[in-house]
């Protein structure tokens, strides 16, 4: 089977690149590398011993993306392609619209084009809003607070109608927690450009000594110990999630939630990191951030049950895995 992704070279995208062609999948990666680089798709060629056949393209350009799907034989597309800072998204809203929104509409057109029935979608759980947890899938969403969380909201909605107007069209909408983690090589890993906006990479840089000291956004929200709750998932379960969903996806729409079912504050966190690699990390507790939420994780059932996927990576080894490859950088 051979499974396009958008966005491969990126963090989530180069380990579901290692586990599709582990799990024997052929793969072609889309990327315009805008927020990644080349060599990590060597190094995933190194830790597979397998090959990426590899187009450096823009995914909203629909000339290129064309020319992908006229040239091979593609059975299913994994679009993780976009942008994902969320408060770049506040200052730039066009940016994100435009570049979330219209990648999946060339995509879905050229599904269409070429009969390719199969398509994963990278969602987030920032599409629940302001519900109450543990979020479900068959939840109404509620608003998000900003124009990255209503890019995915509007690619879930456009994916839902074509689906809808063509069941054999099947999709599985992953809604992801917090991934963290790395692979377990220490060869890649998550890379962000300039200051971290994820906690782990914060903590990271903090330990190796790159950036002074970690801050803390509110420690007064109504939770156990007043900081923000969240369900961290190592990203190489969430990419197994996607071998899953691709090799169980039916017709229709299929919405899933890709996280641990567990809710972890960030000086939780901050803890177990500490132990795991006995480095103190100094911190300060500053105002909240706006647009966070008190408390995310996830229900996650349904895709125990119909993906017969679950986390099996803990929070220790998480932490162990994003300093092994922050050590390598
Ligand atoms: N990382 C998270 O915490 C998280 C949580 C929920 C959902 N998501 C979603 O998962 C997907 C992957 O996230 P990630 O953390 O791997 O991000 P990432 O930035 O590391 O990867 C995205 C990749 O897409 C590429 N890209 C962006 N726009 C493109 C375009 N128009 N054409 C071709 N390539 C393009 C980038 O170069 C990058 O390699 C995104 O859609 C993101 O919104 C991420």
């Amino acid at each position: 089977m051979i499974v396009l992704v958008t966005g491969g070279a990126g963090f989530i995208g180069s380990h579901t690149c290692i586990a599709l062609l582990e799990a024997g999948f052929k793969v072609i990666v889309a990327d315009n590398l805008c927020n990644s680089r080349v060599e990590i798709l060597n190094k995933v060629m190194e830790i597979t011993k397998k090959n990426i056949i590899f187009y450096e393209i823009d995914v909203t350009n629909e000339h290129s993306v064309d020319r992908i799907f006229s040239e091979h034989h593609i059975d299913g597309v994994i679009h993780f392609a976009g942008y994902k800072a969320v408060g770049e998204s506040v200052k730039e809203p066009l940016k994100y619209y435009y570049n979330n929104i219209i990648s999946t509409i060339v995509l879905v057109r050229a599904c269409q084009k070429y009969k390719v029935q199969r398509f994963v979608f990278s969602s987030s759980a920032t599409v629940y809003g302001e519900n109450e947890v543990p979020f479900k899938e068959s939840m109404i969403l509620k608003p998000t607070t900003n124009p990255y969380g209503e890019s995915k909201t509007i690619s879930e909605r456009i994916l839902i109608d074509v689906s809808e107007a063509n069941p054999a069209f099947s999709v599985a909408l992953l809604r992801y927690f917090n991934p963290i983690g790395a692979h377990e090589s220490g060869l890649i890993g998550e890379e962000p450009n300039g200051a971290p906006n994820n906690l782990m990479p914060y903590i990271t840089q903090v330990a190796k000594g790159k950036i002074e000291k970690l801050r803390i956004f509110g420690a007064d929200y109504p939770t156990f110990d007043g900081t923000g709750v969240r369900d961290y998932i190592h990203v190489m379960d969430l990419a197994e999630g996607h071998i899953a969903a691709l090799i169980h996806l039916k017709e229709g729409i299929h919405k899933y939630n890709l996280g641990s079912g567990k809710g972890t504050s960030v000086l939780e966190l901050v803890t177990i990191f500490e132990e795991e690699t006995g480095i103190k990390i100094p911190f300060d507790v500053i105002d909240r951030r706006p647009g966070d939420i008190a408390e995310c994780y996830a229900d996650v059932r349904k895709a125990r049950e119909e993906l017969n996927w679950y986390v099996i990576r803990d929070l220790r080894m998480m932490c162990r895995d994003a300093w092994r490859f922050e050590k390598n950088i």
